[in-house]
């Protein structure tokens, strides 16, 4: 059986934050929930999490997940750190050792590792770093064979000149381990039980210790500060664009593009500049969303165009609808097609019938509109009156005059005309027209105050 240990038990002091630093968002995600979703990814039959700083934190977001967690409540150092699991490690398992803070490791190289470790032999990650400041440097025989691990803080001149660095990715047994933590020590510059110090030991042992060179860096950058987070930040993010202009997206510059969850994209979609997606999208073939929009767990139809600085979530838009420039589309919006929704119009739980229109400056929440109803400007749905939500319910056809406040709980029968300015308080029926407002009076001779001298 696979095991898999995850380290995510240390402050990153780095960060300078009240959050452990494995809860730092990437993508809108935590760094460790991408390293579980890649070990997920494995079929690992278990995955441990070591959690310390912050464990309760940690442990809490992560609850709905099927994860074994142990507490290392003092961090002594990565060894520490993974002996903290060993109990509950089965006695034959091979163990794949993954840090929390290495977010972006892909797991095809995670099972080549694996599956070069084997049985008896060790696998090590390692990568080739143009700057290895920070990072182990791999020590190795005339031969190339690996013979230890020395770190940045222990290591002399020339082996800081070592430009191949350690992953921290490690594919052993727990045999081994069982062998090898037990007898690690803390005498080094930072008095640490370091899970490096292993590699000596199985190289005295005359274990083999296999390496697998990291492709691309980026795949086994760790993150130690806020610049680095950044850095990967901006680093994962091309590589979603990448992959969605390979299935046909068109991104107007894919450096400013921000995927925090999942989209998926129909053919001939366009995406203009500084727009982000969060949670589940899906734009069906031919959507263009211009700049600066922000779309959240949304379906938009085949068609529909979504203009400059607007903002949709948990919404359903249909087929060919027009929405923006500066909409709020708010949860529960569901547009039927060829609907319109223009500027400073905000709508939540509100149904807007096929070819409906809403043009501008409305609230519109509660509500269901029929087909062809034609919205005026400024038009408010009061769904609220100061303690209970109210719905208002209009029917296919209607026109609402520009300026009407309609009063919920309130229905307008199909194709019925509300004049401009009227605050509805009753049921309107179908095909009437209702005026509502106060008559306009003429008063002729009438004089402005004077200023008093
Ligand atoms: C570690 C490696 C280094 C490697 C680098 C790659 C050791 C001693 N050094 O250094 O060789 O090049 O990663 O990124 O392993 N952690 C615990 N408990 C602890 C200490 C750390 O759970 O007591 C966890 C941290 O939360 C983190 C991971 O282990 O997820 C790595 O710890 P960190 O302190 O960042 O190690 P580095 O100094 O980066
Ligand atoms: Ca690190």
């Amino acid at each position: 059986m696979l095991e898999i240990i995850i380290l995510a038990a240390g402050k990153g002091t780095r960060m300078k934050s009240n959050r452990p630093k494995v809860m730092h968002l990437l993508a809108g995600r935590p760094l460790v929930q991408h390293v579980i979703d890649r070990a997920r990814e494995l079929s690992a039959g278990k995955i441990h999490l070591v959690v310390g700083h912050g464990a309760e934190q940690v442990e809490s977001a992560l609850a709905d997940a099927d994860l074994t967690f142990s507490l290392q409540a003092q961090q002594l150092g990565t060894g520490h750190a993974v002996m903290q699991a060993l109990d509950k490690l089965q006695a034959d398992s091979r163990v794949l050792i993954l840090y929390g803070d290495v977010p972006l490791i892909r797991s095809a190289t995670l099972a080549q590792l694996i599956e070069l470790a084997g049985d008896t032999s060790m696998g090590l990650l390692t990568v080739n770093l143009a700057n290895p400041t920070g990072y182990g440097r791999i020590l190795r025989a005339a031969d190339g064979a690996v013979t230890a691990i020395v770190e940045q803080k222990d290591a002399t001149a020339e082996q800081l000149a070592i430009t191949e660095g350690n992953s921290g990715v490690m594919a052993v047994t727990a045999k081994q381990l069982r062998r090898w933590l037990p007898q690690l020590s803390s005498q080094n510059a930072q008095g640490e039980y370091y899970l490096t110090d292993v590699i000596a030991l199985a190289a005295a042992e005359g274990t083999q210790i296999k390496t697998v060179l990291a492709a691309d860096e980026i795949e086994v950058l760790g993150i130690n500060d806020r610049a680095q987070q950044a850095q990967l930040e901006r680093a994962f993010q091309l590589q979603q664009a990448n992959k969605l202009m390979q299935q046909g997206l068109t991104l107007l510059d894919p450096t400013r593009f921000d995927l925090r969850g999942q989209l998926s994209v129909g053919q001939d979609c366009i995406i203009d500049i500084n727009c982000i997606f969060e949670g589940d999208c899906v734009l069906e073939e031919g959507v263009e969303i211009g700049p600066n929009c922000v779309i959240k767990n949304a379906r938009i139809g085949a068609g529909t165009h979504i203009y400059a600085n607007t903002t949709v979530e948990d919404s359903q838009i249909d087929a060919g609808c027009s929405i923006g420039p500066y909409a709020r589309l708010r949860p529960g919006t569901h547009l039927k097609a060829q609907a319109k929704i223009g500027n400073f119009v905000e709508t939540k739980k509100a149904v807007i019938g096929e070819g409906s229109k809403v043009n501008h400056l409305s609230y519109i929440g509660d509500a269901f509109l029929g087909d062809d109803v034609n919205v005026g400007a400024g038009t408010i749905t009061c769904n609220y009156d100061g303690v209970n939500k109210h719905v208002t319910q209009v029917g296919n056809n209607c026109f609402v005059g520009a300026n009407s406040t309609l009063v919920a709980p309130i229905k307008v029968g199909d194709n019925a005309t509300i004049a401009a300015g009227s605050t509805i308080t009753t049921s309107v029926h179908k095909d009437e027209l209702v005026v509502a407002r106060t008559r306009q009076r003429h008063i002729e001779g009438w004089q402005r105050p004077a200023k008093k001298k």
